[in-house]
Order: structure tokens, then C-alpha cells, then sequence
């Protein structure tokens, strides 16, 4: 079988990690996560007092940075040099300003290219916003993933909910739809759908289906 490279983009919510992840597992192939890449950057720039505006500053610190996926079976270790940075970079804090973050040219050139190197060997799925378009234009296969903006809010309301979080789905809703277009808008790779992505809405699919539609796309094609 031939080992592909596949491209995930959408946007927040859509279930991309998961769904990925799954489907990696399913077909032996290294899944990465490129938005914990974004967000271990933005830990770096935080522990270090950065100022995210400052991309002169961004720059400086990135260049001694190293940040390292370490993919298990069912998960994947982040690490920024040889910090473990893994849980941290789920905090509402890293939430808040990674957007800012993605937004950097320099930020992005350094990332786009480790992402390329480690997509080199094939056999991977990465996931993020710009994969189909800017960082394997040549990807086997490309899925735009996305679902409705309700129901992107109503699975996370309930992920919150289990964790005692108290957030409305209002609010939950506001939120993502702030967080699409920031993603949408930015002059750098923003969030769209590649010209030859296949659009798949989750909406009503639960993350074993969405998986099993990837899983089968990565089948026919690597025959
Ligand atoms: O998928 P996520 O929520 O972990 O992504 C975190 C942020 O990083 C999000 O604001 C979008 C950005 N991102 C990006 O700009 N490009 C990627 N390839 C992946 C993520």
C-alpha cells in the first residue's frame, strides 16, 4: 500500500483532532497536530513575556526554539526544547491568544517548514487550517472538515459541561464563530477550503463516521 500524505483543514470545533487521530490509528499512520504546534509556540512567547504584537521580538525567541511532536497511540507529546509542554498548551490562556500567534509570518515560516519535513516520509495525516493550501499543495488526499457553528458549540458546550465548566452555549457559540474569523481573515494562510479539498460536514456524523470516511478515502486511494 502506498503510504499519502493527507491534508485536514477546517476550522475550530470541527472535530479535526480527533477525527485525525482516529483515522491515523486505524490506517498505522503518524498523525500531527499542527494547531499544538501553533500552540506551543504561544506558551514559549508567554512563559517568556513576549509581547505577541511585537514580531521582531517573536522572531528573536523563535529562532532557539525547537518544538517536538512525540506521537503515542492514542496521543501525541508536545514539547518546546525539552520542556514537556502538553497539557499547558490546552489552557484558556494559550486559547486566547494563539490566534494572535498563527497570525505571524515568522511564527508561520518556521512552522510550515518543520511541518513539511516531517510529511516528507508519507504515511501521515496532519491536521490544521492551511495544509491543503499552503503547507502540502500536493497532498494525496485533502478534506475540508467542517460543521455547522451550532453544533461545532453544542459539542463543546457538553465536553465543558462534563468538566464542571459553566459556560453558556451562547457564549460558546460566540466564541467560535469570533474565532472562524479571525482564523478566516488573517493576511497569512487564513482558513479556506482548497480548490481541490472534498468538503465534509460532521454536523451530523459522530467521530467514529467522520473517521471511517477518512479511513476509506485513504484506502481506495493508497491501492
Ligand atoms: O486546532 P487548534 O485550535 O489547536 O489551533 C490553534 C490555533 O492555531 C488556531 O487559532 C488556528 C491556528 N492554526 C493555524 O493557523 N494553522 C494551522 N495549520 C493549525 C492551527
Amino acid at each position: 500500500m502506498k503510504k499519502l500524505t493527507v491534508a485536514i483543514d477546517g476550522p475550530a470545533g470541527a472535530g479535526k483532532s480527533s477525527a485525525a487521530r482516529l483515522a491515523a490509528g486505524k490506517v498505522q499512520y503518524l498523525y500531527i497536530d499542527t494547531g499544538a504546534m501553533y500552540r506551543a509556540i504561544t506558551w514559549a512567547i508567554l512563559q517568556h513575556h513576549v509581547n505577541v504584537q511585537d514580531e521582531a521580538a517573536v522572531g528573536a525567541l523563535i529562532q532557539h526554539l525547537s518544538v517536538r511532536l512525540e506521537p503515542l497511540s492514542d496521543t501525541c507529546r508536545v514539547y518546546v526544547n525539552d520542556t514537556e509542554v502538553t497539557e499547558e498548551i490546552r489552557t484558556q490562556a494559550i486559547s486566547s491568544h494563539v490566534s494572535s500567534v498563527a497570525a505571524l509570518a515568522v511564527v508561520r515560516q518556521k512552522l510550515v517548514q518543520l511541518q513539511r519535513d516531517m510529511a516528507k516520509q508519507g504515511g501521515v495525516i496532519l491536521d490544521g487550517r492551511d495544509i491543503g493550501t499552503v503547507v502540502l499543495p500536493d497532498a494525496d488526499i485533502k478534506i475540508f472538515l467542517t460543521a455547522s457553528v451550532h453544533s461545532r458549540a453544542k459539542r463543546r458546550y457538553l465536553e465543558l459541561q462534563a468538566k464542571g465548566n459553566t459556560e453558556t452555549l451562547e457564549e460558546i457559540e460566540n466564541s467560535i464563530a469570533q474565532r472562524d474569523y479571525q482564523d478566516s481573515h488573517r493576511a497569512v494562510s487564513p482558513l479556506k477550503q482548497a480548490a481541490d479539498a472534498m468538503l465534509l460536514d460532521n454536523s451530523e456524523l459522530n467521530l467514529e463516521e467522520t473517521a471511517d470516511v477518512i479511513t476509506k478515502l485513504i484506502r481506495q486511494k493508497a491501492q
